[in-house]
């Protein structure tokens, strides 16, 4: 990270520089990324990307153990991804921002983000499931609900 800011700075114009992490992270880890956000002064968090847990899923094991390694996006990862983003923001008191990402599927899912710390939020597999007006739809539940 030090290597990349000393990069990003020599540059005319810096550009902002976030560090994208596992849901899967143990709360001490969580720690150990806040101290390293105040260490390099990078810009902010992406919370975060897929899960390599399995406990979410309700399938056989069976059924889960031959579909094989890779992680997982989208619902299962709603919950977990919403806690690490609260967690952040409690223990670092609020002191970088936060784009809250991970099984957003609804408005409701957004505004749990929102409301857990999210300063943006981004989704990717609702986007695929639930079609472009999801996006029309959580802006309107953001509006109504005084979020701005
Ligand atoms: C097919 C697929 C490809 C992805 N590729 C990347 C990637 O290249 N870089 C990255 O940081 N995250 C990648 N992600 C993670 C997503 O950006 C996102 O953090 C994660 O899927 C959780 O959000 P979601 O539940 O809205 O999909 C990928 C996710 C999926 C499903």
């Amino acid at each position: 990270m030090n290597h990349l800011q000393k990069i990003n700075n020599s540059k005319p114009k810096r550009k902002p520089l976030l560090l994208k992490i596992a849901p899967d992270l143990t709360n001490s880890q969580l720690d150990d990324i806040i101290d390293i956000v105040a260490s390099t002064k990078i810009d902010g968090i992406v919370a975060t990307n897929t899960t390599i847990a399995r406990e979410p899923l309700t399938y056989p094991k069976a059924e889960i153990e031959a579909i094989g390694m890779g992680g997982l996006s989208g619902k299962p990862l709603t919950k977990r991804s919403t806690e690490v983003i609260a967690y952040l923001k409690t223990k670092s008191n609020n002191a970088f921002p936060v784009i809250g990402v991970g099984g957003i599927h609804s408005p409701e899912d957004a505004i749990e983000k929102i409301k857990a710390g999210a300063d943006l939020i981004q989704l990717y597999t609702g986007f695929i499931y639930e079609g472009p007006a999801l996006i029309k739809n959580i802006n309107k539940e953001i509006v109504k609900q005084n979020l701005l």
